[in-house]
């Protein structure tokens, strides 16, 4: 056999750890289907001495000098599951200039600079590959980057982010509140001690860079990103969603615009969402993520698994180094990252969505018309409207009403100034629920 792919792993913790573990389980079905076996050159760490448990690997791996493990002549590919942005990118950009292929699951890097690596790569004449980015074990990135170039994207929604859908299908399941739901899924070890880039979406809104970058072959950063988390959703939310035959997630929605004139551009969002109970997404629940997929010839495509935890990010992780690996020893490297559309990314207030909307409102003559005006005003259709005695039950509280309305689909701005118009009327006693709707509801 030929003699061994050497790697430099970066990083031995929940994913690195379980690479390491896979590297050695498979290793004589992984050297077979390279054509050669892959052998760990060096391990860098932050703490050499840190107890790893019996992870079968020889300690005199280890070491502190990332820098000086890349840089060393029998290393062939670096594997980067560290995180954060620097010092990763040094060392990543490093490495692809010297012509060495990388593997990263690093999506924060990926969304805040991507161009800087796809631009060492192509420098260096290597492979930059990070299946393990967007939705772990999933294969995802791979079909948008190869299997659909055929293909003509118009659309990409998914779940990504497992500790949120936790959450909310809690919610959904039980009735809880955000805190008592963020507090179970704490317990269960699905939401990390600082849960603030998984609750916020930061986590999910670096995948939808990375996911409309290759969807839709335009450099889109997580700045280009409209973000909204989920802290705001409450009980009465999910409770309206189901009211509605829907039900509450929290999306990532990557799409293609064409305005009146041709002109493309794209819209790239996270917030959480209502989507009927019929849509693929509303029945992936507890810590799974999913991504649907519109192409033009395709037509509708699911993705479905599980987005995170050491075995299965390290899945992706390995099936990426046996890709890089192949052909490394094939002597070529995968085609340069495709960019070439450059669509402009259209701010959130000219992206097209639908809203729900609950009113607490005086319940006499004229109320209707009024609310009515304010949707005519900002020149928002509105598609449905249910007026209940407030609070639900037939007595009511005095001379209220719940009004809940649904809207067509109408640029966001407009809606959100709808909102506005609405809260500054005196016949309107609260907004108490303002959730988008998707997914044709
Ligand atoms: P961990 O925090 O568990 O592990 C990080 C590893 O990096 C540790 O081994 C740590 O060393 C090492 N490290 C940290 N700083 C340095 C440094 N300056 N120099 C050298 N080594 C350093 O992270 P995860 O394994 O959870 O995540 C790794 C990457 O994978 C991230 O980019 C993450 O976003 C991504 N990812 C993670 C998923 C998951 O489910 N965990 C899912 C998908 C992607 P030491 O062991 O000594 O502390
Ligand atoms: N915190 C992330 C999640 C891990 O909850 O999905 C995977 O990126």
């Amino acid at each position: 056999m030929t003699s061994p792919v050497r790697l430099a792993l970066l990083g031995c913790g929940t994913v690195g750890s379980d690479v390491v573990r896979l590297l050695h389980e498979q290793s004589a079905d992984l050297a077979a289907r390279i054509g050669a076996p892959l052998e760990i050159a060096g391990i860098a760490v932050r703490r050499v001495g840190r107890d790893r448990g019996d992870l079968p690997v020889d300690p005199a791996l280890f070491t502190t000098d990332p820098l000086g493990l890349i840089k060393r002549d029998d290393v062939d590919i670096v594997v980067e599951v560290v995180g954060g942005i620097e010092p990763a990118r040094s060392w990543l950009v490093e490495a692809l200039r010297a012509g060495k292929s990388v593997v990263t699951a690093n999506k924060a890097l990926l969304a805040e600079d991507g161009a800087t690596l796809h631009d060492a790569a192509a420098e260096g004449g290597a492979d930059l590959y990070y299946e393990a980015s967007v939705a772990g074990a999933i294969p995802l990135l791979r079909p948008l980057r190869e299997s659909l170039h055929g293909d003509r994207i118009n659309r990409v929604t998914g779940i990504v982010n497992g500790t949120t859908n936790f959450i909310l299908s809690a919610m959904d399941a039980t009735g809880a509140g955000f805190a008592e739901a963020l507090e179970e899924a704490t317990e269960l070890g699905y939401a990390e001690a600082d849960p603030t880039a998984d609750v916020e979406g930061f986590d999910a809104a670096a995948k939808a860079a990375i996911l409309a970058s290759l969807a839709f072959h335009t450099r889109v950063t997580a700045a280009d990103v409209h973000r909204e988390g989920i802290t705001e959703v409450t009980a009465a939310d999910v409770a309206s969603a189901k009211a509605m035959g829907c039900t509450i997630k929290l999306l990532c929605i990557a799409a293609r615009n064409t305005d009146p004139a041709g002109r493309e551009s794209v819209s790239v969002r996270v917030h959480p969402a209502m989507i009927p109970l019929t849509h693929p997404l509303a029945g992936v629940g507890d810590a799974f993520n999913a991504v649907f997929v519109e192409a033009e010839a395709a037509g509708q495509l699911m993705f479905y698994g599980r987005g995170a935890g050491g075995a299965p990010t390290a899945s992706a992780v390995l099936g990426d180094v046996v890709a890089v690996a192949r052909n490394r020893l094939a002597g070529v490297h995968a085609a340069s990252e495709s960019a070439y559309a450059d669509l402009a990314v259209r701010p959130m207030g000219e992206a097209l969505t639908r809203y729900h909307i609950s009113l607490d409102v005086a319940d006499r003559p004229g109320v209707l018309e009024a609310v009515a005006g304010v949707f005519a005003r900002q020149e928002v259709s509105i598609a449905t409207v249910r007026q209940s005695p407030a609070g639900g039950g037939p007595a009511g509280r005095g001379s209220d009403a719940e009004l809940v309305i649904v809207t067509h689909v109408a640029p966001d701005a407009a809606l959100a100034a709808t909102v506005r118009e609405l809260r500054g009327l005196e016949i309107v006693r609260s907004v108490t629920s303002v959730l988008r709707v998707e997914g044709g509801a």
